[in-house]
């Protein structure tokens, strides 16, 4: 009977981790099915769908200047490495695709909708990385330090924007244009790709929090309206100082003149 007893007992063992393995299994995969982070595949699908409409999008307008992989050529520079930013800066501003070849790109209307503009740049981020864009809620520039977002203008962006933000000329055809109508987005993605002749300010020099204060005083700058009532255009306070002055001691002068020419001796 013991033989007997040992194999009955050996078979409810085989029977028995069987069913703890079934049992794991099940349970691997009612686990799996609630924690996997969902929609995964579905995200990774929707990336390489903008990428493969971004190419699309990039080999009819842009690779003519730019190349073909986007390597350059002697009428664009290469786009390989300069990140997302870089596109959504360039073509939210209209200054991409560029007309004609200048001495510097002009702001225009952009003529990409956001949708193929956010396409563009998943391409061109496919690439080789690069400074991605900036996601700035209301809330965080609702937040800003506005005064110390204007030390940081007045230190690193009114030699060129001028103190307003109306622009300036620069050297040789060039000029830093009017900030006026730019969004707090594309501030600091001027900020992170520095086009053109505008330096780069990485985010070590100027970090998040700091550029986000930045764009405040921006806006704040170019989109408040006067408290003194007429701004004279915004030209800063030398013009302004020079209109008071004409105006003003001008317009004194000739009462005085006046009252003398009046008074009989
Ligand atoms: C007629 C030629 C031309 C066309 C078309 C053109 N570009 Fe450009 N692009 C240029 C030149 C020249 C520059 C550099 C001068 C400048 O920044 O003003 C430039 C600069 C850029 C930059 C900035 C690169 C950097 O280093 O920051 C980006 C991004 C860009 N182009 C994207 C595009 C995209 C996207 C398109 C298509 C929608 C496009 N361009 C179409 C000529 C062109
Ligand atoms: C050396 C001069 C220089 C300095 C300093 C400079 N910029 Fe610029 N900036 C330029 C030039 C030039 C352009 C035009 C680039 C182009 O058209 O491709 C420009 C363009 C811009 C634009 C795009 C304007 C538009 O059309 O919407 C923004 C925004 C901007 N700068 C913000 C800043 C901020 C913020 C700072 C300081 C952190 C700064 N710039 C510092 C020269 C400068």
């Amino acid at each position: 009977r013991a033989p007997r007893g040992r194999a009955a007992s050996a078979r409810r063992r085989r029977r028995s981790s069987a069913l703890v393995l079934l049992l794991g299994l099940l349970s691997t995969g009612v686990l799996w099915s609630v924690l996997a982070p969902g929609g995964n595949a579905a995200q990774t699908a929707d990336a390489n769908e903008a990428v493969r409409q971004g190419r699309a999008l990039y080999a009819q307008g842009c690779s003519t200047c730019h190349g073909l992989g986007a390597q350059g050529s002697t009428t664009g520079p290469s786009l390989i490495g300069v990140g997302a930013a870089a596109v959504d800066f360039q073509v939210s501003t209209g200054r991409m695709p560029l007309a004609a070849p200048a001495a510097q790109a002009d702001r225009k209307p952009a003529l990409y909708s956001q949708t193929q503009i956010e396409q563009l740049a998943a391409y061109i981020d496919s690439l080789g990385g690069g400074p991605e864009v900036p996601k700035i809620t209301d809330a965080a520039l609702d937040d800003a330090d506005l005064s110390h977002g204007g030390e940081l203008y007045r230190a690193n962006c009114a030699q060129c924007h001028q103190a307003v933000a109306q622009g300036a000329p620069l050297t040789y055809g060039k000029f830093a244009p009017s900030l006026s109508e730019s969004t707090p987005t594309q501030i600091v993605e001027a900020m992170r790709t520095g086009p053109e002749s505008m330096p780069v300010f990485g985010d070590r020099q100027i970090d998040e929090k700091d550029a986000v204060a930045v764009a405040a005083y921006v806006e704040h700058l170019t989109k408040s309206k006067s408290p003194g009532g007429f701004s004279l255009g915004k030209y800063g306070p030398v013009p302004e100082g020079l209109l008071g002055l004409l105006v003003g001691v001008g317009g004194l002068l000739v009462v005085c003149l006046w009252i003398g020419a009046r008074q009989k001796v």
